[in-house]
């Protein structure tokens, strides 16, 4: 049996297969609105066979964006054109769910291809919020210290996310709680230096993450799966820790969060990472084996027989295709032919096929 290709059931949701596609910024946005790019390149990745396509970073608030290019759900006129992306994402099949997202601070950053530099003032560039009045980097802009007020916004931010991303279609909700960004930083200790109760102690500076979960999780349809991304590790002395992550997800599990999404990294610049093939599966595995909750597994998993692998041996529930399936959008279709699995192909490319 080849697991990489049973459905995958969470809640009412069921999904045809074990292959998601990693949420990835795409800075084809203005205004938050998503355009035709979106429909384009997340329709493309639906019609290539992933069980679920996951949106890019969605930001709850305009300066909870990464920049100004990124996608936004934090108006109600946002909800049409995603409406757009997840209809047609339904008709091919596959699954649609959205990452909500606050960049914290990282945000006000220009996108990649205009330089990544911190925006100024006459570039449109705004200030950002964290747990503390730390920056991420000499580079990077202080971030004003989010008050108790705050606080209570950016959870309300998420919640409103949440009603709009269900009324856009979405199927699945993802947190981002990962890579340096505004969940991130009040969870680790590197960026959280606060002393109230949202800082200082692991029951602290998971709070807010824990209150956001509380939010979504009333917002969303019982039906309806949620998913969280975390940064499994810091990668350096004194920060977050494969073992925090176990621990937290004990307490996700209870506050009814279906999946651990496992990346890791990006809240410090300087951390030593041993990057290569699968290098972040063995904390889905931990995880998953020490705790029972569903997790995803992402991390250069390119090729069909090591997701595969990675599945069958229960290291993961699901694999997250990032870069990819920027490659080959139709990386399902091909690992199913290459893992001897017969799935439908569109209608409309049934010709090309390959026959076994
Ligand atoms: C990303 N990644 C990412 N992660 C995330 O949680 N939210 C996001 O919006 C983005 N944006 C993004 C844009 C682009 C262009 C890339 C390449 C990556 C990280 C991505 O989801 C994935 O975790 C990593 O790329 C590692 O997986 P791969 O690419 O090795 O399969």
């Amino acid at each position: 049996m080849i697991h990489l290709f049973q459905p995958f059931t969470q809640r009412g949701l069921s999904l045809r297969n074990r292959l998601i596609i990693s949420p990835m910024c795409q800075y084809s946005s203005q205004e938050g609105f998503s355009t035709d790019w979106h429909v384009v390149h997340l329709g493309s990745r639906a019609v290539g066979g992933a069980g679920l396509v996951l949106l890019e970073a969605a930001a709850v608030s305009p300066e909870g964006r990464i920049t100004p290019d990124d996608l936004g759900i934090w108006q109600d006129e946002h909800v049409p054109g995603l409406r757009r992306i997840t209809d047609f994402i339904r008709t091919q099949g596959g699954a649609s769910g959205i990452q909500l997202a606050h960049a914290g601070r990282k945000a006000s950053h220009a996108s990649t291809w205009k330089g990544s530099h911190t925006l100024t003032p006459a570039e449109g560039g705004w200030t950002t919020l964290g747990p503390s009045a730390r920056p991420f980097s000499d580079e990077y802009p202080m971030p004003q210290a989010l008050d108790k007020a705050g606080i209570q916004q950016v959870i309300e931010d998420f919640r409103q996310a949440t009603r709009r991303a269900v009324a856009a279609g979405f199927e699945v909700i993802e947190l981002h709680a990962a890579h340096g960004y505004l969940l991130h930083e009040f969870m680790s200790p590197l960026s959280n230096e606060r002393t109230d109760e949202y800082g200082g102690a692991f029951e602290n500076r998971v709070r807010l993450l824990l209150e956001v979960v509380a939010a979504t999780r009333a917002e969303l349809p019982a039906a309806q799966p949620l998913w969280v991304r975390i940064s499994a590790t810091d990668w350096t002395e004194g920060g977050w820790t494969g073992d925090d992550s176990v621990r937290l997800a004990v307490l996700l599990k209870e506050a009814g969060v279906d999946l651990l999404d496992c990346s890791t990294g990006g809240n410090v610049p300087q951390a030593d990472i041993p990057v290569g093939p699968g290098y972040q599966v063995r904390f889905a595995e931990q995880v998953r084996r020490e705790t029972g909750l569903a997790t995803g597994a992402v991390g250069l998993i390119t090729d069909a027989r090591q997701a595969e692998q990675i599945v069958a041996t229960g290291q993961a529930d699901v694999v997250l295709l990032g870069r990819e399936s920027l490659r080959d959008p139709y990386f399902p279709l091909h690992a199913a032919h290459e893992l001897g699995v017969d799935v439908p192909w569109p209608v409309q490319y049934e010709r090309a096929k390959p026959r076994r």
